[in-house]
């Protein structure tokens, strides 16, 4: 419910005016983001590196319009990969980048599937020089067919790209069995944004058991799955799943996003698990902090509790 009129509420031009405009917003910001330059992203990254973990990075920015606008947000994702690749922090895969298919032209008027391509292409090509892999984030219901038709034009060329599977959509676990096949990479999550009954499970835990059953999909097929949640329940399955179909720590990977449950990123590594953190960076964070505002009441709690002491 309260998820619901957060994630309505934040269409609102003047809710996003006043977000982005308090001071105190930026204190909350800070903690799922790592800033707004490429140099701050970096810095993140080598740190959490260092520490054992692998990251895959966003360039903040969805829904863009402009044409120009998406040619300019590949150009940024194609800077990155060249200094990530230059200072030795992508290859192998370790720092990977996660791409928006709505930043990089998909939802324009005109040719927006083919703009989005003609940009990812650029990207894949850039991250493939610098050793490293991309993945194509999945954003609302109404774009998952087209970003499926991307993934998979794209795969022939880029076969390690990976992709994201939202568990909360009631076509998910067919989609999971098509996709576990030798070479794919899929990211596994709940999903993060609006959608009607018809199309995604509401209730809290038939959302957790499809995630479940996606999950078991995932690791008794043969591609590579990456388990992005903080549920702990989810990733103690995890590992006994991952156990069950056989398969060796190198052979799947868990996923948290920066900022949350940061001892258990950790714990889990030390276990001796693939674990890869999600880096957002850049200026356009308002449609990411209010998911992550939205997902959990704790995370609301924190950004209210900031505002306090400006009504004393
Ligand atoms: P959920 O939010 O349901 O929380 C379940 C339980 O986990 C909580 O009850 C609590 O016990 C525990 N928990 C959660 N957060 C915690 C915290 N910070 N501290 C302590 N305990 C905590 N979505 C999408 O639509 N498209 C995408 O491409 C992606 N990509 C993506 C990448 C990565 C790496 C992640 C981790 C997530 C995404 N998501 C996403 C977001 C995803 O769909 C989902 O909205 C959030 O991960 C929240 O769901 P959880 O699975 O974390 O559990």
């Amino acid at each position: 419910m309260l998820r619901r009129a957060l994630l309505a509420a934040s269409a609102s031009t003047r809710v996003r005016e006043l977000t982005t405009t308090m001071p105190v917003t930026r204190d909350v910001v800070t903690r799922f983001v790592a800033g707004d330059t490429a140099d701050q992203a970096l810095e993140v990254v080598e740190r959490l590196l260092g520490d054992g973990l692998l990251a895959t990075i966003d360039y903040l920015g969805e829904y863009t319009t402009d044409r120009d606008q998406a040619a300019a947000v590949a150009d940024e994702y194609i800077r990155l990969l060249g200094r990530l690749g230059a200072v030795g922090l992508s290859p192998g895969g370790r720092a990977e980048v996660s791409v928006k298919p709505t930043a990089v032209g998909l939802g324009l008027p005109d040719h927006g599937e083919k703009t989005a391509l003609e940009n990812i292409v650029r990207i894949a090509v850039a991250a493939r020089n610098a050793g490293t892999t991309v993945t194509l984030d999945m954003e609302d219901h109404t774009l998952v067919d087209a970003t499926l038709r991307l993934v998979a034009e794209l795969r022939a060329d880029f076969p390690d790209l990976g992709c994201v599977i939202q568990s909360y959509l009631r076509r998910s676990p067919a989609d999971c069995q098509a996709l576990a096949t030798a070479g794919s990479r899929v990211r596994l999550c709940k999903g993060a944004y609006q959608a009607p009954d018809d199309v995604a499970l509401s209730a809290r835990h038939d959302v957790d058991r499809s995630y479940a059953r996606c999950m078991r999909m995932l690791l008794e097929g043969s591609g590579y799955p990456m388990l992005a949640t903080h549920d702990p329940r989810l990733i103690e399955l995890a590992g006994v799943k991952a156990t069950m179909a056989g398969r060796e720590h190198s052979e799947f990977e868990y996923q948290l996003l920066y900022g949350m449950r940061p001892a258990e990123q950790r714990r889990l590594v030390a276990r001796g698990a693939r674990v890869r953190v999600y880096v957002p960076y850049g200026s356009d964070w308002y449609g990411y902090l209010v998911r992550r505002l939205a997902e959990r009441p704790a995370n609301l709690a924190f950004f209210l509790r900031a505002l306090i002491p400006m009504g004393r």
